[in-house]
């Protein structure tokens, strides 16, 4: 994993205030969020959802406009503070995404923002998009780094620190439809230049 596990709460607020400062990521965030609202506007996307994980509650006021949002993350500390200070009615849960506590179609939607790309092989990410799929009755949103010829070029020459996850765009299709979601659409953060994409997915049911 190569997101920090907070292991307080002051880690959290810490994490929070200054993850998206400097102005690139201040952007990259920006631009994150309002593809998210024009995704959900755009498609009529309505609640109850669940985010899922909600980590610091970074896209509760742009989902809380679809619906009633309930937040589910696996770090306790992640919980504490979204109840303590984004929101607690419904209260987030301490939860794994691959192992939701919730009964099949119990949401009408799942939104997933930087978990996918953390996740390493095929069965574990298809056991997470099961999941969802089998909670949500009408749509799932996640995002994931999907590769091109560049960015594997690229890679294979520039030694990267970070371990995040690349797939192809018909690996994401496969390992989808084995989840049993259908993939409607797919936008790209940064056009070109950036992997992460932000996917509409419907539940095959
Ligand atoms: C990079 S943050 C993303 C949070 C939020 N979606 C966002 O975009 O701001 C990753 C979060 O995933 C949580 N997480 C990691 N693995 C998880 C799992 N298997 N189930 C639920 N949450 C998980 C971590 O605790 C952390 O809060």
């Amino acid at each position: 994993m190569t997101y920090k596990i907070w292991e307080n709460l002051e880690q959290v607020e810490k994490y929070a205030n200054k993850r998206y400062k400097s102005w690139d990521q201040r952007w990259i965030s920006n631009r994150e969020l309002n593809m998210v609202a024009q995704m959900v506007a755009e498609n009529n996307l309505s609640g109850p959802i669940l985010d899922c994980p909600s980590g610091f509650g970074r896209f509760h006021h742009i989902l809380s406009k679809a619906g009633e949002v309930h937040g589910a993350d696996l770090n306790h500390f992640a919980v504490e503070y979204y109840n303590k200070f984004i929101s607690d009615n419904p209260p987030a849960i301490e939860a794994r995404a691959e192992d939701l506590p919730f009964p099949d179609n119990h949401f009408k939607g799942v939104f997933s923002f930087r978990l996918i790309q953390h996740i390493h092989t095929p069965e574990d990410r298809i056991a997470i998009l099961k999941e969802y799929a089998r909670v949500s009755s009408h749509w799932v949103i996640a995002s994931l780094y999907v590769s091109s010829w560049l960015h594997l070029l690229h890679r294979s020459i520039v030694k990267m620190p970070s371990k995040i996850t690349m797939i192809t765009q018909n690996q994401l299709i496969e390992e989808a439809k084995s989840a049993g979601l259908k993939l409607k659409s797919m936008d790209s953060v940064i056009p070109g230049l950036h992997a992460n994409r932000i996917c509409l997915f419907t539940p095959e049911k």
